[in-house]
């Protein structure tokens, strides 16, 4: 396994619509707008914002961690205006010893449907196993977000497991699925 990655400097990542860049202060506003909306946050981050307080909080909280290398998230931009984050995806840890992340993500409501998050997981996951030598990339996904499931298969994950009733939100219990991406099965490309 190597690793060419040491987080020296932010990884700027390119695909044909979208740059992957790093999160600062100036995008708190649109940080603000993605997790406000509860068709967002729903299924994985909890209540909405409600206070832009709470973007600024994020996106320090993730430039700590990036410091820290125990996180790295990207704001995700149309090129034709890197200078608004749509949504973030990332690596919520790095276990180097299993050479295994997880990954998450959230896309504002306007840009949904359009193989946007396919496209830029598609990156974040080339670099993972190209850039910081991974083995594996799991994700869980609620079952009542079919379309988060959906564009994990997209990209080649399995559906591994799912953990019955795992979480209580909304006055209800809720499953949860695991998916995972190994090295070899992106290496072979998506099928
Ligand atoms: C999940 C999310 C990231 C998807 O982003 P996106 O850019 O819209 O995803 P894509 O357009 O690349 O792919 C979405 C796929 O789901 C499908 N889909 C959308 N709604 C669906 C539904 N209700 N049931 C089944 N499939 C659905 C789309 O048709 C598309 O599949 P296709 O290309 O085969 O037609 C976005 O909806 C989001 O941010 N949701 C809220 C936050 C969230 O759930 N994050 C993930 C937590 S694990």
């Amino acid at each position: 396994m190597t690793i060419n990655y040491d987080f020296s400097a932010f990884p700027t990542l390119e695909t044909p619509r979208l740059i992957l860049r790093e999160l600062i202060a100036d995008d708190d506003d649109a940080v603000y707008i993605i997790r406000s909306d509860i068709e967002v946050t729903r299924h994985n981050t909890g209540a909405p914002y409600t206070d832009i307080q709470q973007a600024r909080t994020l996106i320090s909280d993730i430039a700590w961690n990036y410091k820290d290398q125990s996180e790295i998230r990207w704001g995700i931009t149309l090129k034709t205006d890197p200078s608004w984050v749509i949504g973030m995806c990332g690596y919520n840890y790095w276990i180097r010893r299993d050479q295994r992340v997880s990954i998450g993500y959230d896309l504002a409501r306007a840009y949904w449907d359009n193989g946007i998050m396919t496209e830029a997981l598609g990156a974040i996951c080339r670099f993972g196993f190209e850039q910081m030598g991974l083995h594996r990339i799991e994700a869980d996904v609620s079952a009542d977000n079919p379309a988060s499931g959906r564009v994990l298969e997209k990209l080649g994950f399995k559906q591994e497991g799912r953990l019955r009733e795992q979480y209580w939100e909304w006055g209800e219990f809720h499953d949860l699925l695991l998916y995972s991406l190994l090295r070899r099965e992106f290496e072979r490309g998506v099928p």
